[in-house]
């Protein structure tokens, strides 16, 4: 027989004894997590230190240095995702897309034993929702099922449709574990609820997708039938608009050649530090400012100098979008890409009013911020000529 549940908006009002503890194991497992990812960056730095010389090593250390960054930014990102209140911008997305990352990024860790099904329509499947929470959701429930079939294997599907009226898309997941047995199966999209083991779980991956869900207007439901199958079945409303085409990656050639220069703006050492020598290596001149009036300040004295402005969003006592704004009283024309962690800086239309040119969120690779300078500076000179 199978049982289902579906979402439970089980919206929290007092601090009860049991949500103490429960918040003391979460706590628990993020110190946990976050330790042993710190290890992994500390220990692999060590060692491309010393054998630097060593290139494969040093380079497969450096890798793995990027690698347990990755995971501290996902874990980060999976606890702020349940917190935020604000609203992160939604765009119109083909889920199609979402899915063939998705695909690529499971082909690399999937083991043999599992036989892993992507299914998507000929036609595209839009909805209006955050990249990268999509991304986070599927994500999630892949992981979910994959950690369900562990060393036995067996067969994950993803399958994506619409419902008969065409005004909904349809996502479903499903893996041939062990399912969830029906007194478990109401509580699975309870915040901090896990059966895993200390630092395997934390108990926020379903919390994460419900919520997720819940912001794009749809709904979710979980069936499973124990010892044969568990589906996570999820509806969201459809859009019938095109998806923006995301701009191209910039090739070698779109690199600058007449050396631009960029005022580099940030009140951390170490952000400053790799700030300036990714610029450098990007093929950039770079001057710095330790905050927004010494920035303020030599953009007064040299007006003529500058070719862009990259400064962080939050600093003490001007932030990144008062900069700008402060900046674009005396030089309009000149870009300003804000570089910012979450949504610590407002929504995307109030920062382009202040005259913020482009948004590079934090962490990025080197690749998405070249490509905002590529466009921040391509947009200038259009201007200017
Ligand atoms: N596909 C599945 N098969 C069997 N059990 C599942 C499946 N998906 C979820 N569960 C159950 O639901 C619980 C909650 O899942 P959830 O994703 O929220 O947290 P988690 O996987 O335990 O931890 P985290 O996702 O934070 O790493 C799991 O611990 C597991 O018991
Ligand atoms: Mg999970």
């Amino acid at each position: 027989m199978s049982t289902h549940a579906s979402q439970s908006p089980d919206e929290t009002e007092s601090m009860t004894d049991e949500k103490l503890l429960i918040l003391g194991k979460l706590a628990r497992g993020i110190a946990h997590d976050l330790k042993n990812l710190l290890a992994g960056v500390q220990g692999n730095t060590e060692l491309a230190l010393r054998e630097y010389k060593n290139e494969r090593l040093a380079r497969k250390a450096m890798a793995n240095v990027m690698l347990a960054a990755r995971s501290a930014h996902e874990l980060i990102e999976q606890i702020s995702a349940y917190s935020r209140h604000d609203n992160i911008p939604h765009k119109v997305l083909d889920l199609r897309e979402i899915l063939a990352f998705t695909e690529r990024l499971l082909e690399g860790f999937v083991s043999p034993a599992v036989t892993l099904k992507v299914h998507v329509p000929d036609e595209p499947v839009c909805v209006l929702a955050n990249a990268s929470q999509m991304q986070q959701l599927v994500m999630n429930l892949c992981q979910n099922g994959l950690q369900a079939l562990g060393d036995k294997g067996g067969s994950l599907s993803v399958r994506l449709g619409t419902d008969a009226s065409g005004e909904r898309a349809c996502l479903e997941v499903s893996d041939t574990g062990p399912g969830i047995a029906a007194n478990i199966l109401p509580r699975i999209f309870d915040p901090y609820f896990t059966t895993k083991e200390l630092g395997l779980g934390t108990g926020l991956g379903l919390a994460v997708v419900h919520k997720i869900v819940q912001d794009c207007g749809g709904t979710i439901e979980a069936t499973s039938t124990p010892g044969r199958k568990t589906t996570f079945a999820i509806e969201l409303p459809r859009s019938h608009e095109t998806p923006v085409p995301e701009a191209p990656m910039p090739t070698p050639e779109d690199y600058p050649q007449d050396k631009k220069a960029i005022l580099l703006v940030d009140d951390e050492p170490i952000m400053r530090g790799l700030g300036m020598d990714i610029l450098h290596s990007l093929g950039y001149r770079v001057s710095v400012a330790e905050n927004g009036s010494e920035a303020l300040e030599m953009v007064k004295r040299h007006p003529d100098y500058f070719d862009l402005v990259l400064s962080d969003s939050k600093m003490p006592e001007m932030s990144g979008p008062e900069l700008a704004e402060q900046l674009y009283a005396i030089r309009p024309t000149l870009p300003f890409i804000l570089v910012t962690a979450f949504n610590d800086a407002g929504t995307e239309a109030k920062l382009k009013e202040f005259g913020v040119t482009e948004i590079v969120q934090k962490p990025f690779l080197i690749e998405s911020l070249a490509r905002a300078l590529n466009n921040a500076l391509g947009a200038a000179n259009k201007t200017a000529g």
